[in-house]
């Protein structure tokens, strides 16, 4: 029996994928009952920073989760692997890529996209989807780094209904906490429990998994 693999992807680099491929990897693995690897295929290594902070904060048998890092055809064998040992498996990819993404994309049972609100993201977004639908693989867009009260956000909303894929109901807001968190290796979910990040980490959490066949 083999895990799922959730890869998250957006064609736009600073669309927040490592944040989002990074916190919904702990909200999975804080639940105590999934074993959650996470992927970095990113040349960037972002995550990989993300993962080292991890280790170095709650010590290497500690930090809950699988880390592996692959490139090109090897991000697709090394995703098989993983989801032959977890439960889910979170890829983070790099922007404007078209192997790496196919190759992360392939056996993915979900795409999940970041999308800021800002005419750019929209843009990217659309290619992003053209990719996974080109796979097959279902994707599920998400508002990411949404700002209080702003005209933009409802115009985004009613633009990315002319998209194919859904739009997630869980939305996370520009909060620092996300910000901070990620330079400590955390998620909000750790360091700011009961705060409005946490909050919709869960949510986003909760349907990500929901929607994920
Ligand atoms: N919801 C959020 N709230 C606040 N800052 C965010 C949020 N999402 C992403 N960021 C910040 O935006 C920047 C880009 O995010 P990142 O996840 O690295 O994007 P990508 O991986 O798509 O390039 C980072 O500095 C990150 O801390
Ligand atoms: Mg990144």
């Amino acid at each position: 029996m083999a895990g799922r693999i959730i890869t998250v992807a957006q064609q736009k680099g600073g669309s927040g994928k490592t944040t989002v491929a990074a916190n919904l990897a702990v909200a999975w693995a804080l639940s105590g009952r999934r074993s959650v690897a996470v992927l970095d295929v990113d040349p960037q290594g972002s995550l990989g920073e993300w993962f080292e902070r991890r280790e170095e904060r709650l010590g290497e048998d500690a930090t809950g989760l699988s880390f592996r890092t692959a490139s090109g055809w090897g991000a697709k064998r090394e995703a098989r692997a993983l989801a032959r040992d977890h439960d889910i498996v979170v890829i983070d990819t790099p922007p404007h890529a078209d192997l790496e993404l196919r190759n992360a994309i392939e056996n993915a049972s979900l795409v999940v996209v970041p999308v800021q609100p800002s005419p750019a993201d929209l843009w990217a977004t659309e290619a992003t989807i053209e990719a996974a639908e080109k796979e097959r693989v279902a994707a599920l867009m998400v508002l990411n780094r949404v700002p209080p009260r702003a005209r933009l956000t409802d115009e985004m909303v009613a633009a990315l209904g002319e998209f194919e894929a859904p739009l997630a109901r869980a939305r996370l807001g520009n909060r620092v906490a996300f910000s901070e968190g990620f330079k400590l290796g955390a998620s909000p979910l750790e360091t700011r429990k009961t705060g409005p990040a946490a909050e919709e980490l869960a949510a986003l959490a909760k349907e990500v998994l929901a929607v994920a066949p």
